[in-house]
């Protein structure tokens, strides 16, 4: 089994991604940080416990990250994910709080297991940046780093959601991002490139085969989804495919890049920059370009149908 960590900051899909990953006897969860990014840093928290007490699987550890990016004024997506960020399906909050540190569990777990442990990151890179700075020898001892974030344009889906340029993870944090891609960590990006591809949305079709499935994962999947189907007549799964990329490569296609993230405070703000390595230049990020969407929803669903 692959130890990983997951950074997040939920947020509807990250909660969705939180289900995949505790459902996958592939790889155990050592611990969920959060992150400010779709809501406060307490929301994210708060919405990690809840949606792991409600399904049975309040011991996995929850650490408050950072409350805001790097250098710059935190910028939510309430109108995304729900006032609470986790689409007012009223899902109770949790008896036991966040713990704090998750900065320094995610250096510690990775030192403490090295050249074995898988982080994957669904919001903001605030928290990576900060381990990755504040503890240096940690990208060198992390197996390698899968992220939702990103807007490529290496396909005709891969254009920014908050800017034309910029995707939300990278743009709300840009400094963080800049600071990860320069790190050397084996890096795979799911970008907007495959995320926004229709093959793998959640429309109204494939929301009812989840809400006729039984169980607590199911039901609270369902729940959760509410929101954004009836405001758009379907559900971006971001992030699930970053847990899906960890879990399942062979349904992935991927291309090497030299990817450079722009900090100015212009137009251009959390641009990513996908050039092909010149001869001799190396590349610093696998960018996902195509999943094949029915293998993936086959995945999704089977894994939501698994008890406790
Ligand atoms: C990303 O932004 C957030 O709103 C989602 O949770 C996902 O991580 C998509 O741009
Ligand atoms: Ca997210």
């Amino acid at each position: 089994m692959e130890k990983v960590i997951l950074d997040m900051d939920p947020g509807i899909d990250d909660a969705l991604a939180l289900l995949l990953a505790i459902s996958s006897p592939e790889i155990a969860v050592q611990g969920v940080t959060t992150v400010a990014g779709n809501t406060t840093v307490e929301k994210t928290g708060l919405n990690a416990r809840r949606v792991l007490e409600y399904v049975g699987r309040g011991e996995i550890p929850v650490y408050y990250g950072s409350s805001s990016p790097m250098t710059r004024p935190l910028t939510t997506a309430e109108h995304v994910h729900g006032l609470d960020g986790l689409g007012e399906a009223k899902i109770p909050m949790p008896r036991q709080l966040p713990s704090l540190g998750g900065i320094q569990f995610i250096a510690e777990t990775v030192a403490n297991n090295p050249g074995e442990v898988t982080l994957i990151a669904t919001g903001p890179l605030t928290n990576v940046a900060l381990a990755f700075i504040l503890y240096s020898r940690t990208p060198r001892l992390v197996k390698r780093l899968v992220i939702m974030g990103g807007a490529y344009h290496l396909t005709p889906y891969g254009r920014g959601n908050v800017t034309p340029l910029s995707e939300f993870n990278i743009y709300t944090d840009p400094e963080a991002a800049n600071i990860v891609f320069n790190s050397s960590v084996p890096l795979t990006c799911v970008g907007l490139d495959i995320s926004t591809n229709p093959s793998v949305k959640i429309n109204r079709k494939r929301y009812e085969a989840i809400r006729g499935l039984t169980g607590k994962k199911a039901e609270l999947a369902s729940r959760i989804m509410k929101y954004q189907l009836e405001r758009w007549g379907e559900v971006e799964v971001h992030d699930v495919l970053a847990v899906a990329a960890a879990l399942r490569p062979e349904i992935f296609q991927t291309v090497e890049m030299r990817v450079q993230v722009l900090t100015h405070s212009d137009a251009s703000r959390g641009a990513t920059v996908a050039v092909k390595p010149r001869e001799g230049e190396k590349n610093n990020a696998s960018i996902c370009t195509s999943v094949e969407g029915e293998k993936f929803f086959e995945l999704l669903l089977s894994r939501l149908s698994e008890p406790g």
